[in-house]
């Protein structure tokens, strides 16, 4: 049976963009915005041309310049930032004005200062005006999480009669529940008159860490449209993350029975392009391209993914475009692991040999954290020439070994119940350089400051 298909709508350009020192010109938009091509999403949200000057040139520029994908910008409900989206995207091959106006009574008391009738009034002026330039128009009742059930449908039912195709509901301050979005999605289902016509969409905001968890609970509702961003940046906490939507739904099609057009191996190089391009690194134990996230140091766990991967990983790394899992020595890790990487060091040890080895590894282990090659090598020849003294392996006193190049097949995996793995091997290979020791493939393409950083080779 087909699975319904999702969505994606990237913001990683707008919402994305207004987080913190993620700042991006136009020329790194249009490039970022080329990524997001190749990666697949659906839609992407290309900026708030009123909002600067630069702001419209990169809507305008990516319109021009990417024929496959809708362009969306976003306008306030008003006449002038209606115009002007559609201004910058004139060049569009699919472009989307996308319109949004807050509904909850703290943002019309607040900030808008309005009436609820005045607010109904504006949403359906400014939806029908953007409707009367450009076919395709999204409505989004702006804190639709924070406003009254009622006056949401309201203001909901208003839009489409005005045009609108896809009626977004923000979580815009990251407020809800799982349960509870979910449930707001499926009451508007029943309550709307003309919800069938159009689009319901997701975004949600993380203040709360539940931006994920609310947009999968949506799609189960019947939303069919996931608004996100790479590395989950956008305002304050950030957006939903892009990469975890997407393989939430991909590695558990058993819940998330839905299919997106994403190319899970663009997922880290457009991670890793972002964080390349804004200077904003991504956090290590980050789910799904954080360095962390393939990378596993205790000696149960090296053991487990030398014998299956399988036993630890729930995902290939290379279906998310992360060239391979890392083993790290360091104090957790075990014997098999210690004697895989001499091996690929290019030497062998018998078992009593590789106890001594593994016993000053240990206790070297333990002072200086990450055992790096030179490290292993030099203790490797201590032992060898029966010199019982540990102490000057840490120093790096100008000792130079070859580097050595072995590569390491891990076992084929088994078929995953979620098919991420299917029949992916695990090639590994020693990276050449005196980088930290860990077993791992090298990256083919590692020139960038940025992704060695993430990386530390
Ligand atoms: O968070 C929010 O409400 C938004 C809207 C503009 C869609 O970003
Ligand atoms: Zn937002």
């Amino acid at each position: 049976m087909d699975r319904p298909r999702i969505t994606i709508f990237d913001t990683t350009l707008r919402d994305g963009e207004q987080s913190p020192g993620c700042s991006m010109n136009v020329q790194e938009k249009l490039r970022l915005a080329q990524q997001l091509d190749r990666l697949g999403v659906d839609v992407i949200e290309a900026g708030f041309p009123i909002a600067s000057d630069g702001d419209f040139e990169a809507v305008q520029s990516i319109a021009a310049s990417l024929r496959r994908p809708i362009i969306a910008g976003l306008a306030r409900a008003c006449t002038g930032d209606v115009d002007r989206a559609w201004q910058a995207l004139q060049g569009a091959a699919h472009p989307r004005v996308h319109v949004f106006l807050a509904t909850s009574d703290i943002h019309l008391k607040y900030k808008l200062r309005i009436t609820r009738e005045k607010c109904l009034e504006q949403a359906r002026d400014a939806v029908r005006h953007a409707k009367s330039l450009c076919p395709d128009v999204e409505f989004s009742p702006e804190d639709a999480t924070r406003t009254d059930v009622a006056f949401l449908c309201q203001v909901v039912e208003a839009a489409i009669a005005a045009g609108a195709t896809t009626v977004n509901i923000p979580d815009t301050v990251g407020y809800s529940m799982p349960e509870e979005y979910g449930n707001l999605i499926r009451t508007l289902r029943e309550k709307v008159a003309g919800i069938d016509r159009v689009t319901i969409s997701t975004h949600c905001h993380n203040d709360l860490g539940l931006a994920v968890a609310n947009s999968l609970a949506g799609v189960q509702a019947g939303a069919r449209q996931v608004e996100c961003a790479i590395n989950g940046i956008g305002e304050r906490a950030g957006n939903a993350s892009l990469e975890e939507i997407v393989m939430a739904m991909r590695v558990r099609p058993d819940r998330y029975p839905y299919e997106t057009a994403i190319a899970g191996e663009h997922l880290y190089p457009s991670s890793q392009m972002l964080a390349e391009i804004t200077r904003v690194p991504v956090q290590p134990n980050k789910a799904i391209i954080g360095r962390n996230a393939f990378a596993h140091e205790a000696g149960i766990h090296q053991d487990g993914m030398l014998k299956n991967p399988l036993t630890y990983e729930i995902m290939t790394p290379q279906s998310v475009g992360v060239p391979d899992s890392r083993l790290v020595l360091g104090k957790h890790s075990g014997r098999h692991a210690l004697a895989l990487r001499c091996e690929q060091l290019g030497h062998q040890f018998e078992r009593r040999e590789l106890d001594e080895i593994y016993r000053r590894f240990v206790v070297l282990a333990d002072r200086i954290k990450k055992v790096q090659d030179s490290h292993l090598l030099e203790l490797i020849q201590d032992v060898a020439s029966g010199n019982v003294s540990s102490s000057d392996v840490t120093g790096g006193k100008g000792k130079k070994f070859p580097p050595a190049a072995a590569t390491l097949q891990f076992p084929r995996a088994v078929s995953a119940a979620a098919g991420a793995h299917a029949s992916d091997s695990h090639p590994a290979q020693v990276s050449g350089s005196a980088g930290q020791a860990s077993v791992s493939i090298p990256f083919t393409d590692h020139h960038s400051e940025q992704e060695d950083y993430l990386w530390g080779v």
